[in-house]
């Protein structure tokens, strides 16, 4: 995107995209006239409620599962937190399953810290699988560490850096096999990359990744899987996740799905190319990670850095340096 008013191109959609205008058409009636509590039964909550299941059956249509399956949350950090707390529960309730879980360190902190805070708080045993020279988690590795106690693998589908996808079919073979519940970190590759929901049994989504707004997210979670919240408050979310919904953020994110996602095939051809060929011409320092990147299945991104020697990086403005 070229910011003509800033004299900025923006490069860095792995952060975030900006709203796009199905987005923001969506959000405003719900910042404006329809201000409702969609808690609330009389009419103002009655609308309010229905732009949430509205945006519920949309996501649920475009993603092939089922309404319920939705749980809206403030974002991928908190989906990815519900998901990874939630399903293992606490220590006390560890009467019914084991302590052991398996990821691996290239997982976005979202992720990564809720299972280091389970293995350093809570005794949760982890096993951090072996990334490849390319970025791909070791599968031999995870079928050996599946055990009887393995409460939950999690292991993200596209990284956020690096752009590498794991080969998720094959992870999600190994758990199914062994009858161990997989969550997988999807925020960064909804709208770049075919998501198949039946591989998992729960997967993280962010809003602000996809051109819709910050603040917004939902975990899918399998029915039948039972979750413990992670906050305490109201029934909403079906008792999954407490709290007022962000209707307007809701309705924006839905919008934003069903704009990205149809689109999505032209759009990853459209994206790859402009890495390739951004990839030919630019003097890339090819360090560790920026060959990792060139050499295995992507997400259509580029992972680069630039190194500005000091007396260049004087005239940069602040923000760049
Ligand atoms: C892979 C991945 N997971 C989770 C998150 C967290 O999402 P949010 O910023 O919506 O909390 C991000 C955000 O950068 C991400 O890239």
């Amino acid at each position: 995107m070229s910011m003509s008013k800033n004299r900025m191109t923006y490069l860095d959609y792995n952060a975030t995209t900006p709203l796009c205008d199905a987005a923001r058409e969506a959000m405003l009636p719900y910042l404006d006239r329809y201000f409702g509590n969609p808690s609330s039964v009389h009419a103002a909550g009655r609308a309010a409620r229905a732009a949430i299941d509205n945006a519920r059956d949309k996501l649920a249509a475009l993603l092939h599962v089922r309404p319920h399956e939705i749980i809206f949350t403030s974002g991928g950090t908190e989906a990815c937190n519900l998901a990874v707390l939630g399903l293992v529960g606490r220590l006390s309730d560890r009467s019914s399953g084991g302590n052991h879980l398996i990821s691996n360190k290239a997982e976005h902190h979202a992720v990564l810290n809720a299972i280091e805070y389970l293995e350093k708080r809570e005794n949760f045993e982890v096993t951090w699988l072996n990334i490849s020279e390319k970025g791909i988690i070791d599968l031999d590795q995870l079928a050996k560490a599946i055990r009887p106690e393995t409460r939950l693998v999690s292991i993200m589908t596209g990284n956020n850096e690096t752009g590498v996808i794991q080969p998720l079919r094959e992870i999600s073979h190994l758990c199914r096999e062994r009858g161990v519940l997989l969550h997988s970190d999807m925020v960064q590759s909804f709208g770049k990359i075919d998501i198949d929901l039946s591989l998992v049994d729960a997967a993280s989504f962010a809003a602000h990744k996809f051109y819709g707004p910050k603040g917004a997210g939902f975990l899918f979670l399998r029915s039948g899987l039972s979750l413990q919240p992670i906050m305490f408050g109201g029934a909403h979310e079906n008792e999954r996740r407490p709290g007022t919904e962000n209707v307007a953020a809701i309705a924006g994110m839905a919008a934003a799905a069903e704009w990205a996602l149809p689109d999505r095939e032209a759009e990853q051809a459209r994206e790859a190319h402009l890495r390739d060929a951004l990839r030919s011409i630019w003097k890339v320092s090819v360090r560790r990670a920026a060959q990792l990147v060139w050499s295995a299945r992507l997400l259509p991104l580029m992972f680069c850095s630039l190194w500005v020697c000091q007396s260049n990086a004087r005239a940069l403005p602040s923000d760049s340096r």
